[in-house]
């Protein structure tokens, strides 16, 4: 099981949500989860239903409502918690089971206090547990990150005996370094029998702002799937971004490495979420940031308006922006002037451009940004002045 699709496992209404003050009712789960249906998203994880009620209730809805990605809904390795998913789950086209426990020293010793011969006791017997209601049992092996490799692949050997299809090594402290995350992956593979026959996934937290490089550098290593948010939400610092990982897929084909999301839909997904989560996307994100495609400086302003791929390298219009934007400020120069005046309607000659850039440099030392109420009191301040326009 080794092609080039990157299967995309949205989380962000299961991790995503378990973000403070972000939480959304049920009629907000279910029209973004249309979304992402929509934005093509191959798994969406609904929640966590023997958490509460009007979660259980969430993910029920959702199960009636997506016609074309799986739904899938997290457990504990609890039969009590797999019953319920699958309860919720009934009405899902295409339902997924994701189980799982913690496998590292540090959650054997201090959350289970156990062994670990136990512990593969339990992950053996939630597996095939969840496997008497659904074909589709994904495994998670919690903070696999900081478990040792060894021990890793002799769990994971036994889950994928007792029927799992899905293996997911969360980062879940974030903690990995680009280069480990990968050589675990890369490590699995190549000792774990069975693991052809299943898919690696990649679910990395960004404790350390290395969500996106980690992922990238685990299906580099082999992995198929990756565990993503909208806006990169969740626990803490966030998970794994979706746009982000979706777009440094496709901007890099010699990786030779694809995913079915609809790029196009990204930015409105990204307003969506951040809308109904009350929670702001920082400007400078990357792909979905205010910012990720304004230019503000002289020398990159002039460059973009001559030719766009000077200073971006993705076309706004693959991601839902409608352009780019050139931001008048002091740093800005004649040609960024002359772009934004000729868009609200003054084209103007070299000798007017520079009577009208002198008077937008005292406006812009001013205030923070120039702005198209502000283009308009320029030119007409300066038409004022006798003749100098003629
Ligand atoms: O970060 C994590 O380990 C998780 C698991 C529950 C999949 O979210
Ligand atoms: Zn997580």
């Amino acid at each position: 099981m080794h092609d080039n699709k990157v299967q995309i496992f949205d989380t962000t209404l299961r991790d995503g949500e378990q973000v403070p003050g972000c939480k959304l009712d049920k009629k907000e789960k279910l029209v973004i989860a249309e979304r992402l249906d929509l934005l093509g998203v191959d798994v969406i994880e609904a929640g966590f239903p023997i958490s509460s009620p009007g979660d259980f209730s969430s993910v029920e809805e959702i199960s009636k409502l997506v016609k074309n990605a799986t739904v899938c809904g997290l457990t504990r390795a609890i039969e009590k918690d797999i019953e319920v998913a699958a309860q919720a789950l009934k009405y899902a086209v295409r339902p997924r089971i994701h189980t799982g426990i913690g496998t590292s020293e540090s959650h054997i010793k201090f959350k289970f206090n156990t062994t670990q011969d136990k512990i593969i006791e339990r992950a053996i017997k939630a597996t095939a547990y969840a496997k008497n209601f659904v074909d589709d049992v994904e495994f998670y092996a919690e903070d696999a990150g900081r478990t040792d490799n060894a021990f890793l692949a002799q769990v994971l050997e036994q889950v994928i005996a007792a029927g799992a299809t899905v293996l997911n090594i969360p980062d879940t402290t974030g903690y990995c370094l680009p280069e480990e995350y990968g050589a675990k992956i890369k490590y699995l593979r190549e000792n774990v029998k069975g693991i052809e026959n299943v898919i690696l996934s990649c679910h990395c937290h960004n404790d350390l702002g290395l969500a996106t490089a980690n992922s990238i550098t685990g299906v580099i290593n082999g992995a198929r799937q990756i565990e993503c948010t909208i806006n990169g939400i969740g626990e803490r610092a966030g998970n794994t971004s979706l746009e982000e990982v979706v777009m440094i897929l496709k901007q890099h084909p010699t990786l030779n490495l694809h995913t079915d999301i609809n790029s196009q839909l990204l930015y409105d997904t990204s307003l969506m979420v951040s809308e109904k989560m009350g929670m702001m996307v920082q400007p400078n994100k990357a792909i979905v940031g205010a910012n990720a495609f304004a230019h503000s400086s002289g020398i990159h302003q002039d460059g973009v308006i001559k030719n766009r791929e000077t200073y971006e390298i993705i076309d706004p219009a693959e991601v839902g922006v409608t352009e780019s934007a050139i931001v008048l400020t002091a740093r800005s120069g004649r040609a960024a002037l002359a772009y934004r005046a000729k868009k609200v309607g003054y084209e103007l000659t070299k000798k007017q451009l520079d009577v009208a850039y002198h008077s937008f440099l005292e406006v812009a030392d001013r205030q923070k940004e120039v702005k198209d109420d502000d283009i308009h009191i320029i030119m007409d301040s300066i038409q004022m002045k006798a003749g100098v326009l003629a």
